[in-house]
């Protein structure tokens, strides 16, 4: 079953010519996750994604329906604390 948050990494061109698979790399690292995994507390569910339409400021990702671009490795840890509990 899917955790009660979902992000959604992209990993489509634009996404990874900008260090996107690094970025996703590094947070399945820190999560202990593969792709489609849940953490153990069912707090999120790591899911890959080819493309959000944010090409443009890649590398992006979706948490449940909130979108954000230009990641980098501090502001993708704000996103998942931003799933909270
Ligand atoms: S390639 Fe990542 S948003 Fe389009």
């Amino acid at each position: 079953p899917a955790g009660r948050h979902v992000l959604k990494i992209c990993r489509a061109e634009a996404c990874q010519s900008m260090g996107g698979e690094t970025l996703a790399d590094g947070l399945r690292a820190a999560l202990g996750l593969d792709w489609h995994e849940t953490t153990a507390d069912g707090r999120l569910t790591l899911e890959p994604v080819y493309c959000l339409g944010l090409c443009s400021c890649a590398p992006a990702a979706m948490l449940d329906d909130a979108l954000y671009g230009r990641l980098d490795e501090a502001t993708l840890r704000d996103v998942v604390a931003e799933a909270g509990q």
